[in-house]
């Protein structure tokens, strides 16, 4: 049997490299361009391409490509034609469940830090501007008792939903916004009982804070638009942990300027890794670089499935942890 050849377009953590070394030659090419990227996978050279969400796998150089499979680094496939890849018989595979929890950890992170103003005071404090406690100084929004609306009620909203009944918080959820799909008491399993489906719009309306958890589509493609932005309260904030066009920056810019809603905490920009020139001024913007999954556990955990994802597809096997079309 040839020896198989990983290609792998970041440096990922142990165990995934040791893992790959075992069953093959592994080259890890940190930073290569689209252009560099077509050249790899089109060029013979690899059996499996283990990608990063940021490497975007069109129909077109699916068409081209020469490798057996692709195992994206990350739950989210956005960045692959999983239908065009079907289509050229290349295996494609995640790494769902093992994030869960941790980007869930960083979506309260980002609902506490811009309903309190974390980034503002702390950039006040930094500024050698405090001085002394005032009832007026740096208030925020309250957490508990208020209603969280939740769009997309996966795995990663529910561990939100758990997250936001600790604090004290009403919880309501859309499933499939825009429009909607009625989730069973078993579906929702521990959940049911404690928190309330509604319409999209009523979502919009009535929540106190909005966080997104739906997945890259057409439908979802600036499903936060300068509509809704308008039709959520005046003290609400959004918290956006899933995809970046998800939401319109440039509406969402607007939005926080004029006061429209109270803050938004974000973790995925639109154009990654440019981020809206406007958002970085306003100090109602809480803002990440994309660190949903970075807990050091989380990270080996997805560098095992990925490279497990690998090797079966470079072997022709079934990947463990496929994405389905
Ligand atoms: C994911 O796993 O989809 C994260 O957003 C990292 O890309």
């Amino acid at each position: 049997m040839s020896t198989l050849r990983f290609l792998v377009t970041q440096q990922i953590p142990e165990p995934g490299p040791s893992i790959l070394r075992d069953a093959g030659d592994v080259e890890i090419r940190s930073g290569m361009s689209a252009e560099e990227l077509r050249e790899a996978v089109t060029g013979g050279e690899y059996d499996v391409a283990l990608s990063q969400t940021s490497d975007a796998f069109s129909a077109e150089l699916l068409g081209e490509a020469r490798i057996r499979g692709i195992a994206n680094y990350g739950v989210g496939y956005n960045n692959i034609d999983v239908a065009a890849a079907a289509q050229h018989g290349i295996a494609v595979g995640n790494t769902p469940d093992v994030l869960d929890d941790a980007t869930a950890n960083l979506a309260v992170l980002l609902l506490l830090g811009a309903a309190r103003r974390a980034h503002e005071a702390s950039e006040f404090l930094r500024a050698a501007r405090f001085e002394g406690l005032r009832p007026g100084l740096l208030v925020g929004q309250d957490v508990t008792g208020a209603t969280l609306g939740i769009a997309g009620m996966g795995r990663i909203g529910k561990a939100v939903a758990r997250r936001a009944l600790g604090f004290g918080m009403t919880v309501q959820f859309t499933q499939r916004p825009p429009h909607d799909r009625v989730v069973s008491d078993e579906e929702l399993g521990e959940l049911a009982g404690h928190v309330t489906q509604v319409p999209w719009d009523e979502l919009v309306a009535t929540s106190d804070y909005l966080s997104l958890h739906v997945p890259l589509t057409e439908q979802t493609t600036h499903l936060v638009d300068a509509d809704v932005l308008r039709r959520m309260k005046s003290t609400a904030v959004l918290v956006n942990t899933a995809r970046g066009p998800v939401v319109d920056e440039k509406a969402l810019v607007h939005a926080l300027r004029e006061g429209q809603i109270f803050a938004a905490g974000l973790d995925v920009f639109e154009n990654e890794p440019a981020v809206e020139p406007g958002l970085l001024e306003l100090p109602n913007a809480f803002l990440l670089p994309h660190i949903g999954s970075a807990e050091a556990g989380t990270r080996a955990g997805m560098a095992r499935m990925a490279a497990e994802n690998a090797v079966a597809m470079a072997r022709g096997e079934k990947p463990p942890y496929p994405v389905e079309v």
